[in-house]
Parts: C-alpha cells; sequence; structure tokens
C-alpha cells in the first residue's frame, strides 16, 4: 500500500516529502480552503515538492462538461502533466464525465465514494483510483473498513485495473485495517500519517540504546 498526503498546507508537505515515503498529495476543496491560499497559488507551490509524484485535484462543477472543461484548466497548471489526476465525485454527471475526462486522455480518481456499487460503477466508467471515506463511513454507524475490503475484493474477482485509495482517516487503526484489506493506496492527513512515526516504545528503545552505546561505540563522525 502507498500512503499520499490528504493537505495542502505546505509546511506539513515540507516534512512529510522530506522524511517519509509519500507518493503524492491529495486535495479538495476543504483543504485548499484550509490551506489558506487560492487553488492556483497552491497546485504551483505543491508541486515544487512532489518531484515526479502525483496530487489530485477536485473539480466543483455540477455537470459532466462543465467538470472536464474545469479539468482541463487545471491540468494547465501542471508543468509536468503526468502528475495530474482529476478527482471526480460520482454524482450522475460525474460518472458521465470520468468517461469523458478519461477519453480525454486524463488520469482520474472518483472520489467520495460511500459503497462498493459505486466503486464499480467508477471503475466501468474508466477511473483509475476510486476513494472511498472510511472515517465519514464509520462516522455514520457504517463500517468504512468492510466497504474498502468489498471494493478490493469485487476489482479482484472482475480484474479490474482500477486501485482504490482510501481516503477520510481520524486513526491508525483504520489505517491498520485498510493496509490488511489489500488496499493498493490510502491518503491521511500529516496528524495521521506521523502518528505512524512517533511510538513511545521506538522513542525510548533509541534512548536506552543511546545511552548503552557511550564509550563502546569508538566511532568519531567529525573525523569522515
Ligand atoms: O480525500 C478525502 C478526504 O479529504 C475526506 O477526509 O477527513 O474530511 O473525512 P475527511
Amino acid at each position: 500500500m502507498i500512503y499520499l498526503a490528504d493537505t495542502a498546507n505546505i509546511e506539513e508537505l515540507k516534512e512529510l516529502f522530506n522524511y517519509l515515503p509519500i507518493e503524492g498529495v491529495t486535495t479538495n476543496p476543504t483543504i485548499v480552503k484550509n490551506s489558506g491560499k487560492t487553488l492556483s497559488k497552491i497546485i504551483p507551490e505543491i508541486q515544487q515538492y512532489i518531484g515526479d509524484k502525483m496530487l489530485h485535484v477536485q473539480v466543483i462543477s455540477q455537470t459532466a462538461e462543465e467538470m472536464i472543461k474545469e479539468a482541463k484548466i487545471y491540468r494547465d497548471y501542471f508543468d509536468m502533466k503526468s502528475n495530474y489526476f482529476v478527482k471526480i465525485p460520482v454524482t450522475k454527471e460525474g460518472f458521465k464525465a470520468i468517461k469523458m475526462a478519461k477519453d480525454a486522455d486524463m488520469k482520474v480518481t472518483a472520489t467520495a465514494i460511500f459503497t462498493q456499487q459505486q466503486a464499480m460503477f467508477a471503475a466501468n466508467a474508466g477511473a483509475d483510483y476510486v476513494a472511498p471515506y472510511v472515517n465519514r463511513l464509520d462516522n455514520i454507524v457504517s463500517h468504512g473498513i468492510d466497504v474498502v475490503s468489498d471494493i478490493v475484493k469485487t476489482f479482484q474477482i472482475n480484474n479490474s485495473k482500477c486501485q482504490v485509495l482510501a481516503a477520510s482517516f481520524k486513526n491508525l487503526d483504520q489505517v491498520y485495517r485498510v493496509s490488511m484489506v489489500g488496499c493498493q493506496a490510502m491518503t491521511a492527513s500529516h496528524e495521521v500519517l506521523m502518528s505512524i512515526v512517533n511510538h513511545p516504545m521506538t522513542d525510548k528503545s533509541v534512548l536506552d540504546f543511546e545511552s548503552d552505546s557511550e564509550g563502546v561505540y569508538d566511532i568519531n563522525l567529525t573525523q569522515q
């Protein structure tokens, strides 16, 4: 499973890409709003940190034709077009737009997925990724992990090329569970991703090793 950052906060992205094996960035209107910058400003800024990794940008239009117009405008913001994935919500117009975006040679992430059947439709329309919302499902007393698991299995049974990019996480247990059902990708906030890194037992072990190394690790790094 690969990990993406669900944030447009530049300080967070700097840290994540500097230290961790992060394979891309996902955004939506809320995430762009939280960055405090406009979309046309933030997309070029994010590109400075991602190298050849993915950047997913969501459309807001209501009709398929306008979604595609919008998607083409965002594509023009990209120096490296191959970085660009258009995120399309799975409304009726969205399903039509997914097919149109594929015909226009764009990579597509179908987003705001809450059921296995929405995912199947999106895959059949040509989406490269589907993004089921794990925590939002859990919050409505559904089971995000079960929906992700069903989608993964359905794609396997149907030999679908579409991959599952699980989204909407609030804790590490949800991340652990999606990774155990064969989900190919996940995207989460800086906070959730950093909680994979920070572990008090790791910190304690490192401190203990450091103290035991004194006097027996006879190396001098300043001589290198
Ligand atoms: O990528 C979709 C995601 O941003 C939704 O997450 O945390 O707002 O439910 P959340």
